[in-house]
């Protein structure tokens, strides 16, 4: 049985000041379930929020991280780093890395081995553009990115893996896939990584639906039977909306 996992991507917002406010906002929200939280701050509030999150339930990742573990690399953030804060996630391949900042799948890829090797757990984002789904080449893009970002993992590592499927055009814009339709593109996603790691490493890696999560899509996209969680951006920067999400059980 999968755990379900889901997570937060806060992207570039929130100082320390107001991440402690949303923390705080959020912790006494949270009811006691089986699943897995997260949330994703970024680099500049990961020491409050880890302050904070102690000795909760909630987990905390990073948004992005450079492969090299130290080096001559201004501007960059190592895994080693991360992993000695006490983050145990971080996000991978992001849509808006990819589209903004060159990230590839090969840059995915590198940055998959390393976390790995530092024993944390990155959540690897896939999924394709308006102009690629109109196009209807919407499975072959994903196919692509699990492919080249996951290439040369051992089946025992891809295993530990988190992979958010995130169509570009349901990010950000209050468009999701439906329920189906994001069920029809996991599924299919799993059937790839079962071709390549075994039904056995494929059964236990985790796949979230990222993509205007809201408090009232939450329940039927739980409901389909290979969506594991969510990775949530608008929504979880409000504490209400974001508990709501993860008390998609108790509600
Ligand atoms: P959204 O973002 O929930 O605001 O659509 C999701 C994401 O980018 O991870």
């Amino acid at each position: 049985m999968r755990r379900p996992f889901i997570a937060g991507n806060w992207k570039m917002y929130k100082t320390p000041a107001e991440a402690k406010t949303l923390i705080s906002q959020l912790l006494p929200l949270l009811k006691k379930a089986d699943i897995d939280v997260a949330v994703c701050p970024p680099f500049t509030s990961l020491e409050t929020v880890l302050k904070l999150t102690a000795d909760t339930v909630l987990r905390v990742g990073a948004q992005d991280v450079f492969w090299e573990e130290e080096g001559a690399y201004t501007g960059e953030i190592s895994p080693v780093m991360l992993f000695d804060m006490g983050c145990t996630y971080c996000i991978v391949g992001h849509s808006e890395r990819r589209q903004y900042f060159g990230e590839t799948d090969t840059s995915v890829n590198k940055k998959v081995k390393a976390l790995l090797k530092q024993k944390l757990i990155p959540i690897v984002c896939v999924g394709e553009t308006l102009a690629q789904r109109e196009e209807g080449i919407t499975k072959e893009v994903c196919r692509l990115q699990i492919e080249q970002g996951l290439a040369g993992l051992k089946p025992e590592e891809a295993a530990r893996l988190v992979i958010a499927y995130e169509p570009v055009w349901a990010i950000g814009t209050g468009k999701t896939a439906s329920a189906g339709d994001a069920q029809e593109v996991i599924g299919y996603i799993r059937e790839v990584l079962a071709a390549r790691f075994g039904k056995e490493s494929a059964g236990q890696i985790r796949i979230l639906y990222g993509g205007s999560v809201k408090p009232d899509n939450i329940q039927e996209l739980m409901a389909e039977p290979d969506i594991d969680g969510a990775l949530v951006g608008g929504a979880s920067l409000k504490a209400k909306d974001f508990a709501e999400i993860v008390n998609y059980k108790n509600s």
